[in-house]
């Protein structure tokens, strides 16, 4: 046959356009992008009717934390590379970029890289790429920088807070210029861990504990100071950033500001922001434990207007999940793990920071109808593409490049509306902290390079664990340096003002 797989009947939506289109696979290809009914006589292996629902890029997830030691402090993770990735999928998302954690006590980054390709080979359900998590920048680890684009890696985490992984502002700088030089985009966790400490005292002398007081020690000038203070090392060195998880209004303005004076800033933000405020931290006694993540829910549902604006005015290049699960009924590792003799009702200092939502995160988004289909599109799975140097590969339908990764919804309208229950997704993880809220959308179809790998009324889940494949990734197209002259770097490696 011409192709091995055609989409019929569907609208095809791309961060460009919404249009009437079939689209035909080849050889794990996009290979044909055609007005309805312009392929009816091609010969083909086999049909999907897509009966008038969207057909999309595959989500690609930016943020995704699996299988990681326990390195804020407490917990480890409850979903595996396995688990992981099989909740993606039966959520629609087909490529995500998880982190590759360096513990301060290592000196090397390319230890840590093989360590998780061990942890992710054959076990993938989607295929992925590696964040290098930088928490120990020795003369050594900003060496292999170099070796790491080399091993098709592109991007790199670093935290402004947690003690087992804060890097000061001087290691932040040599970071940035290190990253500039290799075309690596650097991804800032923008909290200031000193107020947070400070906050988390004061609160224990007031016997404070209640999860709610998570929200508290994170203060949000915790966030706005940090942010601001990343945008300015940043714009020193030159060097692009993306600040990852942004949940505060302030923080969303210095953010705007910087870009509107043409620095390369760019942020992501995460349902939790969007959807989760202060009175689910506060849910009656521990329940507000599933809601602790970093940075928390914040106060009120106007916040979370302010961070859907950002989305809609492109303030925010990507909507990720920062999925991080811990179980909440877990003995040993989970968010209960603090209710013990010495703190009965709990104490939120120990309760694991990170909630789980990779399966979750595009029907959320497409259910709530407020971002339009182009850009829903351009923040899940275009923008993510191209900051992280997959695209066009992933996140778009150019005939003969793009991988065939295809979300397929309901029509819309067609689909009953329902309550999300925990027991639906397929994770490791014991609760979901969007537990009853309302969908009007779930992914019908999801392939990954032309393979029906879920399709929700035959079968569910039909992929299989092995088929996801390591990404080598370029440079991001949309993070570059400005070089506008205030900073070079000379060819001898040094650097100075022109
Ligand atoms: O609460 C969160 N987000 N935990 C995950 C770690 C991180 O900083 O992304
Ligand atoms: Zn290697
Ligand atoms: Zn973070
Ligand atoms: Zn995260």
């Amino acid at each position: 046959a011409a192709y091995d797989l055609i989409i019929l009947n569907g609208i095809v939506v791309t961060d460009t356009a919404i249009e009437e289109y079939d689209v035909a696979i080849k050889d794990e290809k996009i290979a044909k992008v055609a007005k309805r009914g312009a392929l009816k006589d091609a010969q083909v292996a086999k049909t999907i009717n897509a009966d008038g629902g969207y057909v999309m890029p595959g989500g690609v997830d930016g943020h995704v934390h699996l299988q990681e030691p326990p390195l804020f402090g407490k917990g480890s993770s409850a979903d595996n590379y396995e688990t992981g990735s099989r909740s993606a999928i039966c959520g629609g998302t087909t490529t995500m970029v998880t982190f590759a954690p360096q513990k301060k006590s290592e000196d090397t980054l390319l230890d840590t890289l093989h360590a998780t390709h061990e942890r992710a080979k054959g076990n993938c359900y989607i295929d992925y790429s590696f964040h290098l998590l930088v928490g120990n920048p020795s003369e050594r680890a900003l060496s292999e920088f170099k070796t790491l684009r080399e091993e098709g890696i592109s991007s790199l985490k670093i935290y402004m807070t947690y003690e087992t992984l804060q890097l000061n502002d001087g290691q932040i700088l040599d970071v940035l210029l290190e990253a500039r030089r290799n075309q690596i985009t650097t991804m800032v966790h923008a909290e200031n861990g000193e107020v947070i400490d400070w906050m988390t005292k004061q609160l224990e002398k007031r016997n404070m504990f209640a999860p709610k007081f998570h929200g508290t020690s994170h203060a949000p000038i915790a966030e706005t100071e940090a942010t601001y203070r990343a945008i300015c090392l940043s714009e020193f060195m030159d060097s692009p950033i993306l600040i990852v998880h942004v949940s505060t209004p302030p923080a969303a303005a210095h953010i705007k500001s910087a870009q509107d004076r043409g620095i390369p800033i760019y942020a992501e933000t995460c349902p939790q922001y969007l959807f989760l405020t202060k009175a689910d931290l506060d849910k009656p006694g521990f329940e507000g434990a599933k809601c602790v993540c970093s940075p928390p829910p914040r106060e009120s549902e106007k916040d979370c207007d302010v961070i859907w604006d950002g989305l809609s005015n492109g303030t925010f290049t990507i909507l990720s999940s920062d999925h991080c699960p811990f179980r909440y009924d877990d003995n040993v590792n989970g968010k209960k793990t603090c209710i013990n003799n010495e703190y009965p009702e709990g104490h939120f200092k120990y309760i694991p920071n990170g909630i789980a939502g990779i399966e979750t995160r595009l029907s959320l988004a497409l259910s709530a109808d407020r971002l339009g289909l182009k850009k829903f599109v351009e923040l899940t799975s275009t923008n993510p593409a191209k900051l992280y140097g997959l695209y066009p590969l992933k996140g778009a339908f150019i005939e003969e490049q793009s991988d065939a990764d295809v979300t397929i919804w309901y029509p819309p309208g067609k689909m009953q509306e329902f309550e999300l229950k925990n027991e639906m997704l397929h994770h490791n993880v014991d609760y979901t902290p969007f537990e009853g809220r309302t969908l009007k959308q779930w992914p019908r179809y999801t392939i990954l390079r032309g393979k029906v790998v879920w399709d929700k009324e035959n079968g569910g889940l039909l992929g299989e664990k092995g088929y996801g494949k390591f990404i080598k990734r370029e440079a991001s197209s949309l993070a570059k340096p400005r070089n506008n002259g205030e900073w070079d770097i000379y060819a001898d490696g040094s650097f100075g003002c022109s």
